[in-house]
């Protein structure tokens, strides 16, 4: 792509920048969440016809995520770039006063999946005016529940073939850890996999004059907390890291009362299969000695969530040409460290090559500096026509050889 397809693209992006807004503060005054993203899905499909893009594929593989192509008008042998944004909200109540506030109670678009979809609309929009110079089909893939791992969207995509007929992926996140309108890079390890952990003790119930008498299942919680957060500093490999958290525990009615049950759940973050295994491994170790030095019993349940989002080597460095040609160099910030978030981004890249990018929305004079999953967390609107020059620009330039990724 010339220098003169980037101005372009940047000209329309900012043509098309107050529709583009308007559409996300639509999204994020109706939120819905994962895997109910009916009205989300409607107003997705409404807009595209409206595009006059007419192969449309509404509750694809079963879910609420909307995939359509934009046909290139001269395409050459190369396999379909996808462009992937997520479309679900989170169960958070709005704690921001503005116009466009959350109209749902407790649901809030608090990871910027609002902004997203509109970046992909604004993409969905240029792209379809610049059909004679694609070099090949586009796939937008607005994709359902990303927030919730049992119904992942991006999982019931991929088995229901959406990586088929790709040649490489594209998706993108807004990121109040880097300043607006920067986009930050990484090659290899971006996120972490995200699994997580049921555990039951079970004891048995006495009068808390006579523990002797029962099993006591706080005490054997309070080991197994300290024994489970053992392992990651003394049997996991210090140079890879893991992280493992209780979040969240129950036990017991009565400050006189041992009770007969300690429920607790927690989440485990890794980048490595086999450090994922290992800590699985040993956690059951640690509760199956707890139970039996106490007497009692227990259940554990582990439950893989997304693997670890890993960028490819060249989609990456082709998304950091386009960076720099699209928005200059000083733009482009290279991630040093892997976040321990997790995405099921994760899936389309095990099928198919492509990169995750992160899109800085902090704006410190704006008040824009609360982290994803906030109740205050808002994205810095400005930059929503860049997310969709960026989306636009990558696809644009992809190149019509079969390998891609040239200009
Ligand atoms: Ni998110």
């Amino acid at each position: 792509m010339t220098q003169s397809g980037f101005e372009e693209v940047k000209f329309l992006a900012e043509e098309f920048k107050e529709e583009i807004i308007a559409w996300r503060k639509h999204i994020h005054m109706y939120p819905e969440l994962s895997g109910k993203e009916y009205k989300t899905a409607e107003f997705i499909v409404e807009r595209l016809k409206e595009f006059g893009i007419e192969e449309i594929y509404p509750a694809f593989g079963g879910t609420t995520s909307v995939v359509a192509y934009i046909r290139a008008e001269n395409p050459s042998d190369g396999k379909a770039v996808g462009l992937r944004a997520d479309i679900d909200a989170l169960p958070i109540e709005e704690k921001n006063d503005v116009p466009y506030k959350s109209r749902v109670p407790g649901v809030m678009h608090a990871c910027g999946h609002d902004a997203h979809t509109a970046m992909l609309l604004g993409a969905a929009k240029i792209l379809n005016q610049l059909r004679d110079k694609l070099p090949r089909d586009v796939k937008l893939i607005f994709q359902s529940c990303e927030e919730y791992p049992p119904c992942s969207g991006a999982r019931a995509l991929v088995e229901a073939g959406v990586c088929d007929d790709l040649g490489v992926i594209f998706g993108m996140h807004v990121y109040p850890e880097i300043p607006s309108g920067t986009v930050g890079v990484k090659e290899g390890a971006m996120m972490a996999a995200a699994d997580f952990f049921k555990v039951e003790l079970i004891g048995k119930s006495a009068h808390a004059s006579k523990p002797h008498m029962g099993v006591d299942p706080i005490l054997m919680a309070a080991q197994a907390i300290n024994s489970i957060h053992h392992i990651v500093s003394r049997k996991v490999n210090p140079l890879h890291p893991a992280v493992v958290t209780i979040g969240k525990i129950e036990g017991g009615y009565a400050p006189n009362q041992i009770p007969d049950e300690v429920k607790m759940e927690g989440t485990v973050r890794t980048f490595n299969e086999a450090v994922r295994d290992k800590i699985a491994d040993w956690m059951e170790r640690a509760l199956k000695g707890i139970a039996e030095v106490y007497g009692g019993e227990y259940r554990f349940e582990y439950i893989h969530g997304y693997p670890p989002v890993i960028n490819d080597k060249n989609a990456t460095r082709y998304v950091r040409e386009v960076v720099k040609k699209l928005l200059g160099e000083d733009r482009l910030i290279e991630l040093t460290e892997p976040s321990m978030g997790g995405e099921d981004f994760a899936y389309y890249l095990k099928k198919v090559p492509g990169s995750y990018i992160r899109l800085g929305t902090r704006n410190e004079e704006k008040g824009l500096v609360y982290p994803l999953h906030s109740a205050h967390f808002d994205v810095d609107e400005d930059i929503l026509p860049l997310g969709s020059a960026l989306f636009a620009s990558l696809a644009l330039g992809y190149g019509k050889t079969p390998e891609g990724g040239n200009f």
